[in-house]
């Protein structure tokens, strides 16, 4: 049975995009069968990181509105024989069905994948309890700052309370020369006010923003140093 990843922040733009999509490309590269599953309905981005934009016909509001099955909607990765992308509608809510047809899309994916990376919706409301319910284990991404701890702390007390056990942390965009500095929460107060555990530290790179920019995720260049920081991230930290 397929493992379901969610990817979390309370703040929008922490890195929850980026994660999920260097993470999958670590888990396709070790030969796992791993879908990126974008459910941040009409401000979807995972398409534009991975380079797959223009490759995408059909989208997961036309599967659930039974347009198309969800074989066509899955858009394969080219470059990598492991690695699929599936993405909620640009232009419209997926909200009306989410709640009756995601569970029975979880246990398809499941079958059909090893892991399956989600990209969840902005924000708290109904659909965000949806697309959460029933995942295996979640990651919150936070930056380094006290706006973006407070609101991952929410977050990650709202995965606790539906019932997600397996639950980490990472931080992100960490500028190594504020580390230290008083004014900003350093990692012993994050992982105290966390409470979850601590997978891993990434820092501010543009190496990681060109290659999100340019539809070839810094993880998918295995002889880049950021491939072997996402991979240490995905296989050691026991996400
Ligand atoms: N470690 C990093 N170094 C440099 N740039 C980064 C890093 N992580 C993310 N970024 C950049 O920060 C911006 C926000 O990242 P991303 O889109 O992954 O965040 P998000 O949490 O998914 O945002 P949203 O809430 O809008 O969905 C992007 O422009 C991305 O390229
Ligand atoms: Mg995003």
């Amino acid at each position: 049975m397929g493992q379901l990843i969610l990817i979390t922040s309370g703040k929008g733009g922490s890195g929850k995009t980026t994660f999920a999509v260097n993470l999958a490309h670590i888990y396709a590269s070790e030969g796992l069968r791993t879908l990126v599953l974008d459910l941040n309905q009409c401000l979807r981005n995972a398409d534009i990181y991975m380079g797959l934009e223009s490759d995408i016909i059909f989208d997961l509001g036309d599967v659930l509105s039974g347009v198309c099955r969800l074989e066509k909607a899955i858009v394969q990765d080219e470059r990598s024989e492991n690695l699929f992308l599936l993405c909620c509608p640009q232009q419209r809510n997926i909200e009306e069905y989410a709640g009756k047809r995601l569970p029975e899309l979880y246990s398809r994916l499941r079958s059909d994948f090893d892991v399956v990376i989600i990209d969840p919706p902005t924000g708290f409301g109904e659909l965000f309890s949806a697309v959460a319910k029933g995942v295996d284990r979640a990651v919150t991404v936070i930056t380094p700052d006290h706006q973006a701890l407070r609101n991952g702390d929410t977050v990650d007390r709202r995965l606790e309370e539906l019932g997600i056990r397996r639950r980490c942390f990472v931080v992100n965009r960490v500028v190594p020369e504020l580390w230290g500095s008083e004014e900003l929460p350093g990692l012993e107060e994050m992982t105290r006010t966390m409470r979850c555990r601590l997978a891993g530290v990434l820092t501010e790179d543009s190496g990681v923003h060109i290659g999100n920019n340019s539809g070839r995720p810094c993880a998918s260049d295995h002889d880049s140093y950021l491939y072997g920081v996402f991979r240490n991230i995905a296989l050691n930290a026991d996400i």
